[in-house]
């Protein structure tokens, strides 16, 4: 896939309903790969599943960028990007992927990742929420068990978008195994429970096609499709 100059050109909004909205309008009307949307705030954030995203205005690193002609593993390479970058940022802590992408520090979900977009026109959007300042009192309380924050300030925003745009440049452009090992290392659902549409099994590891393998309780394995399940636990999204 193209990866030159992810970040140009740049919208920035200081409030709209969902930068991926944004970007999928631009998108359509023929912005270039890289065109980056960023906001202050949203209204109508969007989470994976349909569910919505929730970040107080100012303190979350809020962005989505036009990408034409992505790679199948888009969303399995965002994530080991988010990932590294928010490495960088959280002294020794080390972040952890809950497959497909969500992004884990302390077993809490600090980035969300959602792409959406229309393969027929070469295009997708990805979208990125990361809680670089968000403090616990700013969550909704049912989402402050579940989602974790860098605990930085709003200054450090800016410095953690241009993290994460570096990573992605980096890994929008690895192979397919590299992705594929990076995101297994990092794999928070190894050996965990993994429940999906009433069914249970323990992860097992993340397959040649990005999938997520399950061991079942009656012996044997299934893998399961990142767009067909919604695995349970928790994170910044909420139902509808
Ligand atoms: C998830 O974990 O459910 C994905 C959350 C993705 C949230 C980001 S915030 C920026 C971009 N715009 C949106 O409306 N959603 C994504």
């Amino acid at each position: 896939m193209p990866t030159g100059g992810l970040g140009f050109p740049r919208l920035h909004l200081r409030r709209t309903d969902s930068t991926n909205q944004r970007a999928q309008e631009l998108a359509g009307s023929g912005a270039p790969h890289g065109t980056l949307v960023t906001a202050g705030e949203q209204t109508s954030g969007r989470g994976r599943q349909g569910r919505t995203w929730t970040a107080p205005h100012g303190r979350a690193l809020l962005l989505s960028l036009v990408l034409r002609d992505p790679s199948p593993l888009l969303p399995l390479a965002a994530g080991a990007a988010v990932a590294e970058a928010v490495d960088g940022r959280s002294g020794s802590k080390s972040a952890w992927i809950k497959w497909p992408n969500d992004v884990l520090i302390d077993g809490g979900k600090v980035a969300g990742i959602l792409v959406e977009g229309r393969p027929q026109e070469g295009w997708a959007v990805l979208g990125i929420g990361l809680n670089v300042a968000v403090r616990a009192e700013d969550l909704p309380p049912e989402l402050r068990d579940s989602a974790a924050t860098l605990g930085l300030e709003p200054a450090s925003i800016e410095p953690m978008l241009d993290a994460v745009i570096a990573a992605l440049t980096r890994w929008l452009e690895a192979g397919d195994g590299e992705i594929l090992a990076a995101v297994r290392v990092r794999d928070a659902l190894l050996d965990q429970p993994v429940r999906w549409r009433g069914m249970e099994g323990v992860g097992a590891g993340i397959d040649g096609d990005g999938r997520l393998i399950v061991a079942l309780p009656g012996g044997g394995r299934t893998t399961l499709e990142a767009g067909e399940v919604h695995l349970g636990g928790g994170g910044q999204a909420s139902e509808e």
